[in-house]
């Protein structure tokens, strides 16, 4: 490649193939835009969750069935789901052990306020996956983010958390913290943030441990909140001894360290955390860990756990702001049982990952064929494809290499030839029901892509 040159497909291209695209998605799909013409009475925008609007096309495809890797439309469309929910379905969606699960569970009562033996056995498969000894459960990873950072602040009394520049941990107000100029502002479109940013976050760029060393050494960071790689604004990898200099920077200034590993369990069974050996203080996790029924958790180290049970008045324990009525429910638990002994089990990640190298493979030499300035970064079961010649060393970097209009026609040229892509960026999940065949769509559309953006 060094000694070839890049070719930049132009706006003026990018802009005819998708207005194409864009006539052909709206010709094959009636059924979804009758659908969607009528949810605008009655739903915001046309769609239960605001984010559903960020589809590329008209209107966004509705749903009829998903199973295994194969997402099927109203329209009687089908697609290799290389979104899979964007992670809430890594499993591939309805497991059959989970389903079964669910089924058994919901017959015999959804939510209780009391504990099942399922919440035990999930608890010793999280401690057994992760090393964290206490387990609590949420409905969410954003949920256990929140509450991540409240025992964080009980427990060193500091009012700061750090966050890396352009990460993403869900809904949580202190994370939409980004750099302008060097100063902390909120992340541009933040809905109505409760303080100024600066208040509440310190951030530094991902892999700049001058900068992390010196935010810091404030000594008001009560937590340091990470993925272990960044995986929303494309993956940025940790450069070797990042995580070691972040541990030991923590250590030394008596601030926690909590790893989300909701994206990042695409590592493998014990996510990033177990396949690098890191040593976080909370890890944080959520979204496929009970096959897609609403489950998140927050993990204790021993040493955590021992500081919370002390601090924690419990008979105020309803009213602390930790928890929640439906948090830690029977049927969450015994999906999330099924599906952390039967669906996301080891073997199941190594053919996951093998996948997810086969989908590399066909991006990457797509990619050198066509001499495109471009990327492909895999981490475990995901891989992603990036606008810059170069992988990204930051947040800034990978944001900087975002190309909205051919991001948009990427997704809607995959789409109309029957391949899901997350969406905001070009990522590729594997699940365990997913097939070579599911990544051969993929590697076919891509070349087929690349060679019309290079002609
Ligand atoms: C790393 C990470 N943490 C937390 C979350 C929040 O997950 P949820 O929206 O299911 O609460 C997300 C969502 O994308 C995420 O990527």
């Amino acid at each position: 490649m060094s000694d070839s040159v890049a070719l930049v497909p132009s706006q003026n291209r990018i802009g005819e193939l998708f207005e194409r695209e864009r006539e052909r998605f709206a010709a094959e799909h009636p059924r979804s835009r009758e659908l969607y013409e009528r949810a605008r009475g009655s739903l915001l925008s046309g769609v239960p969750m605001n984010w559903m609007t960020r589809w590329p096309g008209s209107f966004p495809v509705f749903i009829s069935d998903a199973q295994g890797a194969t997402l099927t439309d109203v329209d009687g469309k089908r697609y290799a789901d290389l979104c899979l929910g964007d992670t809430g379905a890594m499993t591939g969606h309805s497991p059959a052990p989970t389903v079964a699960a669910v089924a058994d569970r919901a017959a015999r009562g959804i939510t209780t306020m009391l504990p099942s033996e399922d919440a035990v056995v999930v608890g010793e498969e999280m401690n057994r996956r992760f090393g964290l000894e206490s387990w609590q459960f949420t409905l969410s990873a954003t949920d256990a983010n929140r509450f991540a950072i409240r025992i964080a602040r009980q427990l060193t009394g500091r009012p700061r958390i750090l966050v890396f520049n352009h990460c993403y941990h869900g809904t949580v107000d202190e994370t939409f913290a980004t750099l302008a100029d060097g100063a902390v502002t909120a992340r541009h479109g933040n809905v109505g943030p409760p303080v100024e940013l600066a208040e509440t976050t310190r951030v530094v760029e991902f892999n700049d441990i001058e900068a992390l060393e010196r935010e810091l050494a404030a000594g008001d960071v009560a937590l340091v909140l990470t993925e272990p790689a960044l995986t929303n604004i494309g993956i940025v990898l940790p450069e070797p001894g990042f995580h070691e200099a972040l541990r030991e920077l923590t250590r030394a200034t008596q601030t926690l360290l909590a790893i989300d590993e909701t994206h990042t369990l695409c590592c493998g069974s014990g996510g990033y955390t177990a396949a690098h050996g890191l040593e976080p203080d909370l890890l944080t996790i959520g979204k496929p860990i009970a096959g897609g029924v609403p489950l998140g958790a927050y993990g204790l180290s021993a040493e955590v756990a021992a500081r919370v049970l002390e601090g924690t008045i419990w008979a105020a324990a309803d009213v602390g702001g930790v928890g929640g009525t439906l948090a830690g429910n029977p049927l969450s638990l015994a999906a999330a049982r099924a599906t952390l002994t039967e669906v996301l089990t080891d073997e199941a990640f190594e053919r996951m990952i093998a996948l997810a190298e086969r989908f590399e493979r066909g991006v990457a030499e797509s990619i050198a064929v066509h001499r495109l300035p471009w990327q492909v970064t895999r981490l475990g079961c995901r891989a992603e494809y990036m606008f810059a010649p170069q992988p990204p060393r930051t947040g800034s970097e990978a944001a900087a290499a975002l190309d909205p209009e051919l991001d948009a026609l990427l997704h809607l040229y995959m789409l109309n030839r029957g391949v899901l892509m997350t969406p905001f960026h070009m990522m590729a999940l594997i699940s365990p029901a997913t097939g070579e065949a599911d990544v051969d769509a993929h590697t076919e559309a891509f070349a087929e892509a690349c060679a019309e953006l290079a002609a």
